[in-house]
């Protein structure tokens, strides 16, 4: 995965909690090609590291074929320390450290119903799909869900590519407050379905679909929530099974942060509970899940967990590390 010197060259606000950052390569050089549904991962002052979905609302292919430019959308959380605070307080010619892009949220090529969904800041990802879309003459339906018509980010380049595909819906509008199960429900048989927001959003139509009758393969998600409120929670021990080492996992860091500090090689992704890659295989004590994949049954089986976000019910872990 390339490391790109990048500049800003823009941060403006788009709503009052939302800026809208573009990024260049520091040598003006044209950046790599991306497609819908890629994130680049940010490095910050503190040696983390948070992803960020690159925003196009441009069905040309200029757009995403070497451009000469990112740009990304970014919520500041409340009480920050971190990612966003850092990310809304970048000026013009400031330069910042990324991974990437790549890809787990891709949108289908197949010739079916597609509908998007978007909570919130959850448009990011969701946006680039229209576009890609859109430049394929594929139709697709997008649904656009925010607590407040203000709230949201990037409507008027989303009017205008989508036209008549796009709903918005508010929940202070009475009139356009979405019902996800009623949406769900509505959706052709065989269509694909991109959810990208908040947990609650995305288990409600995962939980619709699957009693839809949906195939799994055909529900695709991306989690959207504050990395602070992911990882919050009560203190736990880890034991590693292969060395017998015990780690305290302290509330505000999770496994992973902790074991990779003390040198434990561990493979991970989007440190969001979306992705699975980090799944590990538990040989004692009860998990506390807070991803997005497993399944209810494989909750209960408590038998593997996303290290990333889910912590401990139990005083102690033992993993298959
Ligand atoms: S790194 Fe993606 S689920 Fe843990």
């Amino acid at each position: 995965m390339p490391e790109l010197r990048l500049v800003v060259t823009k941060s403006e606000a788009v709503t009052p909690q939302i800026r809208a950052i573009t990024l260049a390569q520091e040598n003006d050089e044209a950046l790599p090609s991306f497609t819908a549904g890629s994130h680049i991962k940010v490095q910050l002052p503190d040696g983390g590291e948070r992803p960020y979905s690159l925003v196009n609302a441009d069905a040309s292919s200029e757009a995403t074929t070497d451009p000469a430019s990112y740009q990304l959308g970014v919520r500041l959380e409340e009480d920050s320390a971190g990612g966003s605070r850092y990310m809304h307080g970048l000026k013009e010619g400031d330069a910042v450290t990324a991974i990437g892009p790549e890809n787990q949220f891709g949108v289908t090529s197949e010739n079916v119903g597609i509908v998007l969904i978007a909570g919130g800041i959850g448009i990011t990802p969701i946006i680039s799909m229209a576009s890609e879309l859109k430049a394929k003459g594929q139709s697709f339906e997008f649904h656009y869900c925010g607590r407040t018509r203000n709230a949201l980010a990037f409507v008027e380049p989303l009017a205008a590519l989508c036209g008549d595909a796009l709903t918005i819906h508010c929940d202070d509008e009475p009139d356009t407050a979405v019902d996800l199960a009623g949406l769900v429900t509505s959706v052709e048989p065989g269509s694909h379905i991109y959810v990208c927001g908040p947990r609650g959003m995305i288990e409600a139509v995962r939980e619709r679909a699957h009693d839809c009758g949906f195939d799994k393969d055909h529900v695709h998600f991306e989690l959207f929530s504050k990395h602070d409120e992911q990882v919050a929670g009560g203190s736990f021990e880890v034991e590693i099974s292969s060395t017998g080492e015990v780690f305290t996992i302290p509330p505000d860091k999770s496994i992973i942060e902790v074991l990779e500090e003390a040198g434990v090689d561990l493979i991970y992704d989007c440190q969001r509970g979306d992705c699975g890659i980090c799944q590990t295989d538990v040989l004692e004590g009860i998990p506390d899940h807070r991803d997005v994949i497993l399944t209810d049954d494989e909750r209960a089986a408590n038998d593997v967990m996303q290290i990333c976000v889910s912590r401990a019910k139990s005083d102690r872990l033992v993993l298959d590390l």
